[in-house]
């Protein structure tokens, strides 16, 4: 297994691309098996996560051109031999759960692999099958599979008692060919949610509320093949905020989605950073010494869970005490015993984690655990004293395109040793 090995120290000057977002593609990619021509999606990343879904998608049927060069992936779904998801693709990644929808929505029936848990929490897709159930599908669980079957999709209205990303995205997928209206309420409000509603509706759909907690969709017929640009990835781009803000760095993020960064903006200000939205891009000019915030993550526009670790790995260098709650999921501390083994001084305490700031962290050999949990481990690499080793970076690898090479052009000393 790859490792990535970083010498401390060094200020991050210069300029980065922010990639196409991870978690817009994969409900794109969704999405193409509710059409039978050829989807093309562009300025897509290239991560790991999108080549399992590639996977999943080929297993069920489609065909799939790519074009790694210019970021290109094009997805025909002719038709599904069986739509049919097995353990050992979902249980890599949950996400694969998004085919749910548009499998029941065209072809009636979908036999999905249950999640199970993952690192950072139990992540249960009931409120998926709550909606299904409520637009007439029968839902069987048994083998640990979720099989979902409905001859025709009915509009219903939804409300969603948690909010979830995924489950929104899902029950968009089913409802577009649904008989009548879906009203989902409670929704998640995601710029990813917004881009697969702005995709559906160029392909046909009539979709009207995204990026709101009430979605409504008007079931049509049929949908069309077209091509479509994903955002950039906020989170990536955000993890190069910080990234810059604790190392007293001067950065250029281009491709940054500055408005739905808002919360993680407010948060670098606070603790000092410049955050200055310029043509193209956002810069961050890091400021010294760091001041300690407090943080509480929640659903968008809320500070994001999945930039949690990441500030807190810029607070254990800040000068005072941080309070960091962790809203969403449950066991998403897992960065904080490998930050402590660094020199960290954290306490947890139920969803909160305390933070008090030390003069400096040490490299040491550490292990990734999820993906942002090892993004916030590369972080405090780039501030620590000497050299810090990341093993079992394939995590990192599921959401960051190139980190060491981006984070090497700014001026940090990292790099990748192939086991
Ligand atoms: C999406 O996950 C993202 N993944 C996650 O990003 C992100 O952390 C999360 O949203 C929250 O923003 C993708 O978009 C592919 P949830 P998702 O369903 O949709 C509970 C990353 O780092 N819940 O919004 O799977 C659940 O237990 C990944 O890129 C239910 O109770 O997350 C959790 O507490 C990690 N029942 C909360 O909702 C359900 O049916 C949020 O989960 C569904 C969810």
């Amino acid at each position: 297994m790859d490792k990535i090995i970083i010498e401390g120290g060094n200020r991050l000057v210069g300029e980065v691309t922010a990639s196409g977002a991870k978690n817009a593609v994969l409900p794109l990619m969704a999405a193409s098996l509710l059409v039978d021509g050829w989807l093309t999606i562009t300025n897509v990343p290239k991560l790991r996560d999108i080549e399992t879904f590639k996977i999943l998608l080929n297993h069920l049927g489609s065909d799939i051109e790519t074009d790694p060069g210019n970021n290109i992936l094009k997805i025909r779904t002719k038709d599904v031999a069986s739509p049919e998801a097995p353990y050992e693709l979902v249980k890599t990644m949950r996400a694969s759960v998004l085919v749910l929808g548009p499998l029941v929505a065209r072809f009636k029936r979908a036999r999905v692999s249950l999640p199970g848990g993952c690192a950072i929490g139990a992540r249960p897709i009931d409120l998926h099958l709550k909606g299904l159930k409520a637009m007439g599908a029968e839902i069987v669980i048994e083998h640990g599979y979720v099989t979902v079957t409905a001859e025709k999709l009915k509009g219903a209205k939804i409300y969603m008692d948690t909010i979830t990303v995924t489950g929104t995205e899902n029950l968009m997928l089913a409802a577009v060919h649904a008989e009548g209206t879906t009203i989902l309420e409670n929704c998640a409000l995601e710029p990813e949610v917004v881009c697969l509603a702005d995709a559906l509706n160029a392909m046909g759909a009539r979709i009207t509320g995204a990026g709101t907690d009430t979605i409504k969709i008007e079931g049509v017929e049929k949908l069309n093949a077209v091509e479509i640009r994903v955002i950039p990835d906020r989170i990536e781009a955000g993890t190069f905020m910080v990234a810059a803000a604790m190392t007293r760095g001067n950065v250029l993020i281009k491709d940054c989605p500055y408005k739905s960064l808002d919360a993680l903006n407010m948060k670098l200000r606070e603790a000092g950073a410049e955050v200055i939205e310029e043509e193209g891009g956002v810069r961050v000019i890091g400021d010294w010494p760091i001041r300690s915030v407090d943080v509480k993550t929640h659903p968008h526009p809320g500070f994001p869970t999945d930039m949690q670790a990441q500030i807190m790995a810029m607070m254990t260098i800040a000068n005072g005490l941080s309070v960091i709650t962790e809203t969403v999921f449950e066991n998403r501390f897992m960065h904080v015993s490998e930050l402590k083994r660094m020199g960290a001084d954290i306490t947890i305490d139920g969803k909160c984690a305390v933070v008090r700031g030390v003069k400096y962290l040490s490299g040491a050999p550490l292990m990734a655990t999820d993906l942002r949990a090892s993004a916030s481990l590369i972080l405090a690499g780039l501030v620590a004293d000497g050299k810090t080793e990341v093993s079992r970076i394939y995590h990192l690898d599921r959401g960051y395109e190139k980190i060491e090479d981006k984070l090497r052009a700014l001026g940090a000393k990292i790099d990748r040793v192939k086991a």
